[in-house]
């Protein structure tokens, strides 16, 4: 049994999609989350500053003394979850692309054409088709990155036409050419646009990897004997710009629960 935190990080406010999967199923445990929100998006930059800003992120949550690193980032996750890996051999180290990639290939058929969307670094690495490819290698896999869903989400723009219009500017072409019948949110913040998707493509298969990655922390704290025991613990939200949208979209996810919360901004440069 182990009490002290699980880091999360992503680039902003996606890996809050991880965040609310986590409180249904492991709601004993203590969160620590960094929203990289002064830098967003990472998804459009170059490898080697993500690499640099993980590392920081990844530094300051080991500093922080967590049981675990969970990279709540498919563009992370796709870039340097290996770098990671090995920099921190004394904790887990989770990527969220594995454990999604795991329940496509496990689930869908020869016949199903799978699609997969994220950000430019993410479909660019290829890192979903090789992962489902291992397991399943004659699954018809299809990607497409849809790069303006991020800034819009970041700035609250959900329940919204324009945001519709975006998905349906990257989605309706993609979708019907490749007869797509099963969409993995390859992008944590995607999620938080599903019931768009859902109302404009009614029966797609989505697969949501904030949820599967769960799933995998899950089974690395119970096999590692690491789970928290208890209930009422404090969770911890760092923000490199505690920004209107992250401290709302936080208390959205938290409204109904009992649980302490607070939030500190984080001047990432000032840590050395
Ligand atoms: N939410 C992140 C992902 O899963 C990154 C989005 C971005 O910053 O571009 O890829």
């Amino acid at each position: 049994m182990d009490n002290r935190p699980i880091g999360f990080f992503d680039s902003g406010l996606g890996g809050l999609t991880c965040i609310s999967q986590l409180m249904k199923t492991l709601p004993m445990e203590r969160i620590l989350y960094f929203g990289d929100t002064a830098r967003t998006p990472y998804g459009s930059k170059t490898p080697s500053t993500i690499k640099t800003f993980s590392t920081q992120i990844a530094d300051f949550l080991v500093q922080m003394n967590v049981k675990m690193i969970v990279i709540a980032c498919n563009t992370v996750s796709s870039t340097c979850l290996d770098d990671l890996q090995k920099r921190y051999p004394e904790i887990p180290v989770v990527g969220i692309i594995g454990p999604a990639a795991e329940t496509v290939a496990l689930t869908c058929k020869k016949g199903n054409s799978v699609g997969i969307i994220g950000t430019k670094v993410t479909i660019r690495s290829k890192a979903y088709e090789k992962f489902i490819r291992k397991l399943n290698p004659e699954l018809s896999i299809h990607s497409t990155p849809c790069p303006t869903l991020v800034p819009l989400i970041e700035e609250g723009i959900i329940e919204n036409e324009i945001m519709d219009l975006s998905i349906q500017y990257y989605l309706d072409h993609f979708l019907s050419y490749h007869k797509v019948d099963t969409l993995v949110l390859g992008c944590t913040h995607y999620p938080l646009i599903r019931a768009n998707i859902e109302k404009l493509y009614p029966g797609l298969t989505i697969v949501n990897p904030s949820k599967e990655i769960v799933k995998s922390v899950q089974r690395v704290l119970t096999v590692q004997n690491l789970l928290a025991e208890g209930s009422s613990f404090d969770n911890t939200f760092y923000a490199s710009d505690l920004s209107e949208n992250f401290v709302n979209m936080i208390n959205r996810i938290f409204e109904r629960s009992e649980f302490r919360i607070a939030f500190k901004s984080f001047d990432l440069d000032t840590y050395k």
